[in-house]
């Protein structure tokens, strides 16, 4: 699909969510920084140009809805273990503290502050995709980080209170449609049996491409191949997905001399 037809498309999903805004609770401004939360989602300004970036899909990220204690909110195997455990679920499967980490990784990193992050998908092992805007800076606390995603789950969308900009909203799938055209799409897995120094493997990249670097949320199991144009290992150890976003971030930094 050429990338006019995907520009229409999301600007068709644009227009199809919901006109609910982000309340503000903080109310601090400056010329770069605006902050506007409903729990502390804050839009920062990146220069935008046409450079190809890094493009970070996180997926299977636990953030189910759940009914607990007379009210609706993300399942914690923390906070939630007992009624749980009632239902005969695997605790690891409820852990949103594992995709909150992995995007404070991405979004707080030296290179999206830089402006070299161009997009940020989550796939939640419920199969809903969403896309978080690269200047949005997402809440201190993993509890209110779920507020925010019990409010995207209902509404599709989170906006800017006072620009009405989306922050953050839910796209269709499959993510390669979201893609840019000259995207290059890596998958990570403590299995692969390709090896890499991430150092030399980001150096070695085509500068023509946007380099995508699909990683998982999980606890157990594997990120799906499916649209990977490579998939590999960058550690002989098993890491935390919040880990390998620190080191493809540091060496995207180095590449890009981002200090
Ligand atoms: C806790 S791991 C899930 C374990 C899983 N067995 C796996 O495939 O790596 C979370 C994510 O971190 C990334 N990861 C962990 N160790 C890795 C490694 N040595 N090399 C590349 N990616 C790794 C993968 O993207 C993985 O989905």
């Amino acid at each position: 699909m050429g990338r006019r037809k995907r520009e229409e498309m999301s600007q068709s999903q644009l227009q199809n969510c919901s006109s609910r805004t982000v309340k503000p609770k903080l109310e601090e401004k400056s010329t770069t920084t605006m902050e506007k939360t409903e729990d502390d989602v804050t839009l920062t300004h990146n220069n935008a140009n046409d450079k190809v970036r890094a493009i970070f899909v996180v997926e299977n990220a636990s953030l189910t809805k759940g009914f607990v204690r007379k009210r609706w909110k993300i399942l914690d195997s923390e906070e939630d273990a007992d009624f749980l455990l009632k239902q005969k679920k695997d605790l690891n499967d409820f852990r949103p503290g594992r995709v909150y980490e992995a995007l404070r990784a991405i979004l707080d990193s030296k290179l999206n502050k830089a402006g070299m992050v161009g997009a940020v998908y989550v796939k939640t092992d419920q199969g809903v995709l969403f896309e978080i805007k690269p200047h949005v800076r997402i809440p201190r606390t993993c509890k209110r980080f779920c507020g925010v995603i019990l409010e995207l789950l209902g509404h599709k969308c989170i906006r800017d209170k006072d620009t009405n900009e989306i922050l953050m909203r839910v796209v269709e799938e499959p993510v390669t449609r979201h893609l840019p055209v000259n995207s290059r799409v890596v998958g990570l897995s403590y299995s692969s049996e390709k090896l890499v120094d991430i150092d030399e493997y980001v150096n070695s990249g085509s500068d023509e491409l946007n380099l995508v670097f699909v990683v998982g949320a999980m606890v157990h199991g594997k990120i799906s191949k499916e649209y990977t144009d490579d998939f590999i290992s960058v550690s002989n150890y098993p890491l935390s997905a919040q880990y390998c976003i620190g080191l493809i971030c540091e060496s995207l930094e180095h590449k890009w001399k981002i200090f």
